[in-house]
């Protein structure tokens, strides 16, 4: 894989897609460059949802967290690009909407800590962002061509 090809994982949580952001959300990203690798629409059950949020099964919130991904379908999908995970996370912004920045897609869209439109994964977890790609895709669901913008995003490609 090149430097390029760094993949990660993002999901528009219930939330943002009852109120139609889907195709907002997606737009950022194509914007910024990234390549869109897999999507999926579909519904998280109490399973997966367990495994997805395994490390914060001790929480007080975690109930709640459960029940709110559970509580309607989600998009999930795939990104590939130049440190992905990092630069994700950046456009996501902080965990609380109310804490993140204009600009930022938490910070745009969102006003609450249990309705933070989006989930990325965590960058400062090693690892995070293949465990839940392996999680939600299959491997033959993850698409393999040339983006022919990249030769435009990167000076090198
Ligand atoms: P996510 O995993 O959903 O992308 O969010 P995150 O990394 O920014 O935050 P994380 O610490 O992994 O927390 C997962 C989700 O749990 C809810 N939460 N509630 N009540 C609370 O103190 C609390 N803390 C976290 C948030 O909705 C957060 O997205
Ligand atoms: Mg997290």
């Amino acid at each position: 894989m090149s430097d390029h090809d760094e993949r990660t994982f993002v999901m528009v949580k219930p939330d943002g897609v009852q109120r139609g952001l889907i195709g907002e959300i997606v737009s950022r990203f194509e914007d910024r460059g990234l390549k869109l690798v897999a999507g999926k629409f579909m519904r998280i059950d109490e399973e997966l949802a367990h495994d997805h949020y395994g490390e914060h099964a001790d929480k007080p919130f975690f109930e709640g967290l459960v029940e709110f991904i559970t509580s309607g379908p989600v998009f999930a999908m795939v990104l590939e690009g130049a440190d992905a995970t990092r630069q994700v996370r950046a456009m996501v912004g902080e965990t609380d909407p109310a804490e993140s920045a204009p600009g930022t897609i938490r910070g745009d869209y969102g006003l609450d800590l249990g309705h933070n439109v989006i989930h990325a994964s965590d960058h400062e977890d090693e690892g995070a962002n293949e465990r839940e790609i392996d999680l939600f895709f299959d491997e033959d669901e993850i698409v393999d061509y040339e983006l022919d913008a990249a030769a435009w995003v990167y000076e090198d490609e």
